[in-house]
């Protein structure tokens, strides 16, 4: 073959696979309605978590006979690919954006884009911070999703001095803060008390006698157990944990886990020292694997946020917007750069004694998606 051929071939096959790849690169759409364009963009922040593909499919479920024509698209913890996917929406001419900030201040720069554009900003579980240009935020209520996780550690509290070991999100997820925020409300007096001796966390020892941490002292903790919304990054830190502490900080442990992908790599660390003997995890979403753990008596607990409430919510602003009506809200959020209107929903704890009543027999999920549960 001469040289040009070659090089046409090779040519030909690169742009079928561009062809396939923009094709699967299509994937993520949903909804119907008609023309070329797109009512609705929505995007969201990584399919490498079951919790947003959990999203994913509540929106698909939620848009199939809907009027307006909506895309999704999912930013793999980037925020350069985020507004990449803001712009190409913006491009489509949606009306309305509905968006979960893989980094909420790095995300200001999207949404002012959008608002340039004269398009809706609706903030999806994640506030998006210092910047002017968020219309609206619909939320679970994430102070209580923390303090319910503390609350669980301190009903199976038994006695006094109980290794507490704390872990947190990702310190560029506003709600990070408020998880920690709403856990440490209720879990300070129970160490200032000497029911729980801090494990893990210099940072949170020093300030063991402040109930109400501000930005930066919550900053300061976070920054030290941050598992940055990670499993294996989770699993390392609690690996160097139990390495570098004595018998007395283990036995029967309490651990503060934000989520349930981190909770179950931290909970597997924790298992497989023998010097554990047993130990109270938290946990939050109800993914499924969670809630096998919770069957199988691995993962203590989890916050059941019904992402169906959440979807509902959005869609029903957004509808509001495209219809010209003023969208119903709750309360507000201080973003760092004003209030923005928000709608709030709130969220239940799951353990194993009510995890067939809540997820099962509610029909969030089929009893067939496990084992071990009747
Ligand atoms: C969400 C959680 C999620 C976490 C990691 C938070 O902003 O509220 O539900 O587990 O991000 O993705």
């Amino acid at each position: 073959m001469n040289k040009n051929l070659k090089g046409f071939m090779l040519l030909m096959v690169l742009a079928m696979f561009a062809l396939v790849a923009a094709a699967c690169g299509n994937e993520g759409e949903a909804g119907s309605g008609s023309g070329s364009g797109v009512d609705v963009g929505i995007v969201l922040p990584t399919k490498d978590e079951p919790r947003w593909v959990q999203d994913e499919q509540r929106f698909k479920d939620a848009l199939a006979d809907s009027d307006y024509s909506t895309e999704i698209l999912f930013s793999q913890g980037s925020s350069a690919k985020e507004k990449e996917n803001v712009e190409a929406l913006l491009n489509k001419g949606i009306k309305v954006l509905i968006i979960t900030p893989h980094d909420g201040a790095a995300a200001a720069a999207a949404v002012e884009a959008a608002k340039a554009d004269d398009v809706t900003v609706i903030a999806y579980d994640r506030l998006i911070t210092d910047t002017d240009a968020v219309d609206y935020y619909v939320t679970f209520d994430s102070l209580a999703v923390g303090a319910a996780q503390a609350q669980y550690l301190v009903d199976n509290a038994e006695g006094t001095d109980v290794p507490l070991y704390l872990y947190a999100g990702a310190s560029s997820d506003n709600n990070a803060f408020l998880f920690f925020q709403g856990a440490w409300e209720v879990l300070q007096p129970k160490i200032a008390d000497g029911t729980f001796k801090i494990a893990n966390s210099s940072e949170a020892e020093a300030l063991s006698d402040t109930k109400e941490l501000d930005r930066d002292q919550l900053s300061k903790i976070i920054g030290q157990v941050t598992t940055n919304w990670d499993p294996n990054e989770s699993k390392n830190k609690a690996q160097t944990h139990l390495t570098s502490v004595g018998e007395d900080l283990k036995g029967d442990v309490a651990i503060l886990a934000p989520n349930d992908g981190t909770a179950r790599s931290i909970a597997d660390v924790f298992a497989s020292d023998s010097a554990v003997t047993n130990y109270t995890i938290t946990g939050q979403d109800a993914e499924k694997a969670s809630i096998q753990y919770i069957i199988d008596e691995k993962q203590s607990m989890t916050v059941f946020k019904d992402v169906r409430t959440l979807v509902e919510d959005a869609m029903g602003m957004a509808v509001d917007v495209l219809d010209g009506n003023d969208p119903e809200t709750t309360g507000s959020y201080d973003n760092g750069a004003g209030e923005v209107k928000a709608k709030q929903t709130d969220v239940i704890v799951v353990d194993e004694e009510n995890v067939k009543a809540e997820l099962i027999d509610s029909g969030y999920y089929e009893a067939s998606e496990f084992t071990g549960i009747e």
